[in-house]
């Protein structure tokens, strides 16, 4: 790559060690807040005594490097190796990646998730139904486990067609967790050797043992057997690259462990801030549930009449303004590069953070206040394209954006047509760092029956 280097360059801005370090191992998102503070928008490197990564914040830096010179920031570095050990190719690049992008593209595409639209309905008005009737009328509830049941059970059955039984999908869901749990230290700190310890790593390693031990025997089942349509471990073993090649079965479990993870952790945390932010404002729960009982009223939901929750919709894409569930994109540069007049060293971290571009005030004026409404058509096209970043941007860009979008809006309906989820929790929840952004306390909601109407 040539860089134009007659151009004057600029060095980029520092923060000081005393700013980012000490906090970063007390309170990681509260020291990464401060540091995004601290750069105000601007590229500039964050000292951390051994590294300084380059933080890139500002919506046409992130262009730059997500987009207009992917190639120059490849996903590499310590904190990918980990992820991709459970995930495989597709935390990867190259032709491992394109070739585990496209089944996922396929899988996750309009048409197909119009075909599974009614399963969808099916399964989670089922999990909804398993869930009244096992809770006893104001008793409290674990909010991201009963989430995470719902959503668990919405892609086993769409995605996994019989191959799973729900108790392997809870026991693969628990490992799957604590490998997400225990790579936190890795996400926040991806510039420290593999090496060189941190906490979390044993637990990563153990759990991803406990994973292969429930998939890799599924794997070997299912091409002994019968190749289903449309599920994804079929879809997995029928694949064959340019030369024809098919996957091994580490190749597949790592498909299907892919699946699972970026398709329940995430969404279920992102509807279990939902709950959260429907309670701190009222005046926007009012709107939503106006919004869901004129749209359906008590109707099981349908494909045509979703369009309308458009309310809906905006609260979930402020919901992941706020609490930008996938907070961390990191990348490594090749060779130098010069960005908007800066000047980035090849070999170096680029810390990419949906988490603080939502949080620019001059590209989200007062980024604290919950406004559903940032999200009206006329507001929206005054935005840079990537301004707002909840999934990514560029060729990575996230391949499950409108299966969540669909899903949330579903399960949202669903659970509101009958129930109001009030918090239990006296103290405002915080968030806090893992592989996504999770509630720091367990939040406990109490589900108030919907009155007849
Ligand atoms: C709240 C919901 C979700 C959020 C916030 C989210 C966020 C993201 C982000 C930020 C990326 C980009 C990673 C990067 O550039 O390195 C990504 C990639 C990805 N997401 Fe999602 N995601 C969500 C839901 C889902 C769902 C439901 C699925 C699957 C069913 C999924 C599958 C994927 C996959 C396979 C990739 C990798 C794409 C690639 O590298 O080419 N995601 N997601």
């Amino acid at each position: 790559m040539t860089v134009d280097l007659t151009e004057p360059v600029r060095k980029p801005g520092i923060i000081p060690f005393s700013v980012g370090f000490p906090g970063l191992l007390r309170d990681p998102l509260r020291a990464f807040e401060e540091i995004g503070r601290a750069s105000n928008g601007e590229i500039s490197r964050v000292n951390l005594g051994v590294t300084r990564p380059y933080l890139v914040t500002r919506p046409s830096h992130v262009q730059h490097v997500l987009r207009d010179h992917a190639a120059n920031y490849p996903r590499e570095g310590m904190m990918w190796k980990p992820l991709t050990r459970l995930v495989g190719g597709i935390a990867a690049e190259g032709p491992e990646w394109a070739l585990n992008r496209g089944i996922f593209q396929r899988l996750l595409s309009g048409p197909n998730i119009a075909s599974v639209f009614d399963e969808m309905v099916r399964t989670i008005t089922e999990g909804v139904d398993l869930l009244e009737a096992r809770i006893n009328p104001g008793q409290p509830m674990d909010a991201l486990a009963e989430m995470t049941r719902i959503v668990q059970r919405a892609i086993i059955r769409v995605f996994f067609g019989n191959r799973i039984s729900l108790s392997e999908a809870d026991h693969l869901g628990s490992a799957i967790r604590t490998a997400t749990r225990s790579i936190g230290f890795r996400m926040l700190l991806p510039f420290v050797p593999l090496s060189v310890p941190l906490p979390g790593d044993r637990a990563f390693q153990r759990s991803v043992r406990a994973v292969d031990e429930v998939i890799l025997p599924l794997v070997r089942e299912a091409r002994r057997g019968e190749v289903a349509e449309r599920d994804i471990v079929s879809m997995l073993i029928e694949t064959r690259d340019e030369q024809g090649r098919g996957l091994d079965d580490q190749q597949v479990r790592d498909g299907v462990v892919a699946m699972f993870t970026a398709g329940t952790e995430t969404t279920a945390t992102a509807l279990t801030w939902l709950w959260v932010v429907l309670n701190a404002h009222p005046e926007v729960a009012s709107r939503l549930y106006a919004e869901i009982d004129t749209v359906f009223g008590r109707a099981r939901p349908d494909r045509d009449r979703l369009q309308g929750l458009r309310y809906t919709k905006m609260v979930i894409q402020e919901l992941l303004r706020v609490y930008s569930v996938g907070w961390i994109v990191p990348r490594t540069s090749v060779a130098e590069d010069v960005i908007d007049g800066v000047r980035i060293k090849g070999g170096s971290t680029v810390l990419i953070s949906p988490y603080l571009t939502h949080r620019l005030d001059d590209v989200w004026p007062h980024p604290e206040v919950f406004d559903p409404d940032r999200f009206s058509v006329a507001r929206s096209k005054k935005r840079h394209r990537f301004a707002y970043m909840a999934f990514g941007a560029g060729a990575h860009h996230c391949v499950g954006n409108l299966f969540f979008t669909v899903e949330a809006q579903l399960i949202t309906a669903i659970l509101l047509q009958r129930f109001r989820p009030v918090i239990q929790s006296k103290n405002p929840i915080e968030p806090q760092v893992r592989l996504t952004l999770i509630p720091r306390e367990r939040v406990e909601i109490v589900l108030e029956p919907v009155g007849p109407r």
